[in-house]
């Protein structure tokens, strides 16, 4: 949560700064601002509200300066204002944070014992005081980070100039995203790759307790022990030097039209296309007496549906966490467990808290995460990366079906390990399901716009229940998700068979229960849910196949879903649910990038 930038060459920096942060803006987007130094004085810019603001101030007002930071904001402490948004400027620093700092309040309370005073809430006005004071005691900005580094406590990434210096950038981090990369004359810091990726070649990512003093064409780090070190320098991706949405009205829309591309290129990734073996490291999972799956929000949806199949194909029982549940429940755990986690970022911080509780027991974690250099894909024992590229809408879409796609593919390679299903078998699962399934996200993409007539019928409504059965179930919840999160109509997801067991009392006449209801063992029963639904006023839409496309119309209005095997089904339902959130949030006038309140990494408790 937050994104920060810096940057220095031989121009003015500004502008680039803001296009910057505006390539971070998934990372929150309640205030942004700006500050250079120039002429031995740090100057600045902030606006309440998206990047744009920020935009239109620094067009109409230009900031000189050829080096400085830039911050976009998801409030923590102190809400959305001018006052509490980044950079704080105190005395000879510029600071702009990313994370917590959890003793902020005591440090406060030392700063305002010896006269000084706040403007802001947050707990980044503090750092900005303990920078400060640090350098007029020792003069040197490196040494000031480290001295103020060990009196924080919690997360961040920071980036901070000097009045003083109007050639240099500094920076630290504490399991905070942080990357930096040098170019002739110029050098950068970013919380991740994608802000800076228009402007360089490749990226260093720094480890947890390094600093770095940027100056032009030149960084030096120096890790936690005060050593000089070099960090790995990796290419920028095609994905992250991507610059906008294209044809698309939204990074959301975008992204679920990439999901075949992506499927097609994790089959390419993860089956060998010579031996037709499966190649992914979870061979350790094979004789583990159970599986804990643990992750937050659609990740954890991922996890739920994938039950289905560890369960069903490999034979491995399974128990599914919410990572902010697992972390502070003493849960048993042996050594006779497997433990996945799944994160598109890789940095959620509850995610990343149970991987680590999980590893500091001593078992060993499988990571399966979208961002390959997260802190997740460092500290696992086995990695997967889901392969996705940058993902910018806040609402996850084709990283969720990719995270599908590892998780199915890791349940059919475990099968055959577990000597559950045979070679020949998983030749067939791999021809006849996995190969199907970007055709089966491309066609329902083609049912668009049926999708868009109902969703725009939904998007007035106060409440919606989805339902399903089986892997149908997770489905269910996922699609309440989508619609609460982009749309903000009231949605909750069900197990088709509990409506009776209490949420039947939500129906009033017309209220929308969207059914996921493939003509698979469970059809019948989830028809006659909705048909008890539908008896008390419900306004079914259900989404089926072609064979289960005549019951469902005698109940209510129904679509054609592709037709495909049952385990292609839920990459093809998923999308037609992103599809549905997608319209009811755009007939609703809503920001769909950028829903309220939210913030795509979550990097706080
Ligand atoms: C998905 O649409 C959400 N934005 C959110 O639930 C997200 O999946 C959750 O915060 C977990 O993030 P992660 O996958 O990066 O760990």
């Amino acid at each position: 949560m937050c994104g920060i930038v810096g940057m220095i060459n031989g121009h003015p920096v500004a502008s680039d700064l803001v296009s910057g942060i505006q390539r971070l803006e998934y990372r929150g987007y309640d205030s942004a601002g700006v500050a250079t130094v120039d002429g031995g004085q740090i100057r600045r810019r902030r606006a309440v509200g998206p990047v744009s603001a920020l935009r239109s101030l620094v067009d109409q007002v230009p900031l000189p300066g050829h080096a400085g930071i830039a911050h976009t904001r998801w409030a923590t402490h102190g809400a959305p204002s001018e006052a509490n948004a980044h950079p704080h400027v105190v005395g000879a620093v510029g600071v702009v944070h990313n994370g917590i700092i959890e003793n902020h309040d005591e440090l406060r309370d030392e700063l305002l014992a010896i006269g000084r005073t706040f403007e802001s809430q947050t707990d980044t006005e503090v750092v900005a005081h303990l920078l400060d004071l640090a350098l007029e005691s020792c003069g040197d900005p490196m040494m000031a980070l480290r001295e103020v580094s060990t009196r924080l406590e919690g997360s961040f990434a920071i980036g901070m100039i000097v009045s003083s210096d109007p050639d240099a950038l500094y920076a630290t981090c504490r399991n905070g995203p942080l990357v930096v990369a040098q170019e002739p004359g110029a050098a950068y810091l970013a919380s991740d790759g994608s802000a800076i990726a228009p402007f360089v070649d490749a990226i260093q990512v720094l480890e947890c307790g390094d600093r770095a003093e940027l100056r032009r064409g030149h960084i030096r780090v120096l890790d936690e022990r005060d050593r000089e070190v070099e960090r790995p320098t990796r290419s920028v991706r095609e994905s992250e030097a991507e610059a906008g949405m294209g044809e698309f009205p939204s990074f959301m829309m975008k992204e679920i039209h990439e999901q075949p591309e992506v499927l097609e290129r994790q089959l390419a990734a993860y089956v060998d296309g010579a031996t037709g073996a499966i190649r992914l490291p979870v061979e350790t999972l094979a004789d583990k007496d159970q599986l804990i799956l643990s992750a937050c929000g659609t990740s954890y949806y991922a996890c739920l549906l994938a039950r289905y199949w560890f369960e069903e194909i490999a034979g491995m029982p399974c128990r599914v966490d919410l990572a902010s549940e697992l972390r502070y429940r003493n849960p048993a755990l042996s050594d006779r467990h497997g433990a996945i986690f799944v994160s598109q970022s890789g940095e959620t911080a509850d995610t990343l808290a149970a991987l680590r509780l999980v590893e500091s027991v001593g078992m060993r974690s499988l990571a399966i995460v979208n961002v390959e250099e997260s802190a997740m894909a460092r500290e696992a024992s086995f990695v997967i990366g889901t392969l996705a590229g940058t993902e910018r809408g806040v609402a996850s879409t084709k990283a969720f079906t990719a995270q599908l796609f590892a998780l199915l593919c890791s349940a059919i390679e475990l099968g055959r390990l577990r000597g559950r299903i045979a070679d020949d078998e998983v030749q067939s699962l791999i021809n006849e399901v996995l190969h199907t399934i970007p055709q089966a996200v491309i066609l329902t993409i083609a049912c668009s716009a049926r999708l868009q007539a109902y969703a725009e019928s939904l998007a007035s409504q106060p409440r919606a229940i989805f339902v399903g059965r089986g892997p149908s179930f997770p489905l269910a919840m996922e699609g309440a998700l989508k619609l609460k999160e982009i749309a903000y109509v009231h949605a909750e997801g069900f197990a088709a068979g509990e409506l009776k067991h209490g949420p039947l009392a939500l129906i009033e006449e017309g209220t929308p229960v969207i059914a996921i209801a493939p003509h698979d063992a469970l059809f019948e029963k989830s028809l006659s849910n909705v048909q008890e639904a539908a008896a008390r006023g419900a306004a079914p839409f259900i989404l089926t196949d072609a064979d289960g496309i005549g019951r469902a119309l005698k109940l209510g209005d129904a679509l054609v879903i592709p037709q495909v095997p049952a385990l292609a089904q839920p990459f093809a339902y998923a999308t037609a649910l992103q599809l549905i959130a997608h319209h009811a949030a755009t007939a609703a006038g809503n920001d769909v990038d950028r829903p309220r309140n939210l913030a795509k990494s979550v990097t706080v408790e």
